[in-house]
């Protein structure tokens, strides 16, 4: 295989560095805005060059972002080569047009370090959907946030502190308000829903809750109560309709959740025959993430098809019929709230921040949950 390589960042330095030690994966050409001599192979700052290259059969795409990554994606697959890219921003954002793409010009698209780092969890969710009716799936799916709260929970680490070193470590996304404010989730969860669930939903349709309002007050309150914050992103099928949010949600500190720590990632699938399945490991870093890039241009090597599923119906988000129990402070009184739909509960929390700015919201999580 013959591999030009987008971006020369944490993902696409350690992949490099991964993929010398596979003689079938041949990084040639290496897009870069700028020289680098250290490289064994061609730089070129021009992209033009790599698609008319017909000695080039896969490109890695791992710089991030939109533009150009969509122009350049969208180039290379009707040029007739393979993708795998770590991208969840630009999937979630052209995910029809580029399923569409690979399948026309019959190449591959894998994308499975764009959801749980490190952890194969597209591709093992691909293969629970081929043969089972998976009914929701959900989990901790940032890593930087994960670390974060991790630190404040365990360590009593500042806010901001925590974050600056999540950057430094190189978790975060390049404007780390993707990450705390959710959306990095959301992409994630998204890209989960849409193959489990044979959809494609709109991105901006999910509501979303980060944890930039979590203060230290509200993680002591939270250990008075015996429980721990952590950020999940969840969907969910009933029927035809398809429920997706994002919030911070309480759990009881005997979960497997409050136990995953640091930038781990649990991720977790339900369907009807095979029932709980649940994936954890790095969600975030160099090596686990180029890990799955790897894996996916081997897969790619083996002749895997042209996305994980061939199913994309266009689907809203529909958060009126999904339950569940919720934590709020206003002013700084806390309130739990019973049985309330999704869609009412974000409804509220809209409400109590035009009244309170720092307002907070939480789910708390079932302690015997049926799905
Ligand atoms: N910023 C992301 C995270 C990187 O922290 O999870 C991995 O997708």
């Amino acid at each position: 295989m013959n591999i030009a390589l987008l971006g020369f960042g944490t993902v696409g330095s350690h992949f490099y560095e991964m993929a010398g030690e596979h003689s079938e994966l041949n990084v040639t050409t290496v897009l870069s805005r700028r020289p680098r001599p250290e490289l064994k192979c061609t730089v070129t700052a021009d992209f033009d060059e790599i698609v008319r290259d017909r000695s080039i059969d896969t490109v890695v795409e791992v710089m991030g972002g939109v533009e150009p990554a969509y122009a350049y994606v969208s180039a290379a697959l009707r040029a007739g080569k393979h993708v795998v890219t770590a991208n969840k921003q630009l999937m979630c954002a052209h995910y029809d047009d580029l399923l569409a793409l690979a399948r026309q010009n019959r190449v591959s698209l894998r994308c499975t370090a764009a959801a749980g780092g490190g952890i194969p969890w597209l591709t093992s969710l691909s293969r629970v959907e081929k043969m089972d009716t998976v009914d929701a799936v959900e989990g901790i799916l940032n890593g930087t946030t994960n670390y974060m709260l991790s630190a404040m929970t365990n360590k009593g680490t500042d806010y901001a502190a925590i974050l600056k070193e999540a950057q430094a470590l190189g978790y975060a996304e390049a404007d780390p308000t993707a990450d705390v404010e959710g959306y990095d989730a959301r992409r994630k969860i998204v890209l989960s829903a849409n193959l489990a669930f044979g959809v494609s939903i709109p991105e901006e349709d999910v509501p979303c809750v980060g944890i930039s309002h979590i203060t230290s007050a509200d993680i002591e309150k939270a250990k008075e109560l015996g429980l721990t914050f952590k950020l999940i992103a969840r969907a969910q099928k009933d029927g035809d309709r398809v429920a997706a949010f994002v919030c911070p949600t309480l759990f009881p500190v005997t979960a497997p959740e409050a136990h995953t720590d640091g930038t781990g990632n649990l991720v977790s699938l339900y369907a009807k025959r095979v029932g709980k399945q649940s994936f954890s490991g790095a969600g975030a870093g160099g090596f686990p993430t180029a890990s799955n890039v790897i894996a996916d241009c081997m897969e790619v090597l083996a002749g895997c098809g042209s996305y994980y599923t061939d199913k994309a119906r266009p689907c809203a988000v529909d958060n009126s019929g999904a339950m569940a129990r919720w934590f709020f402070r206003r002013n700084g009184e806390y309130l739990f709230f019973g049985d309330y739909t999704v869609a009412q509960a974000f409804e509220v929390y809209r409400g109590y921040l035009a009244d309170d700015p720092n307002a907070l919201m939480a789910r708390v999580a079932a302690e015997r949950r049926k799905k």
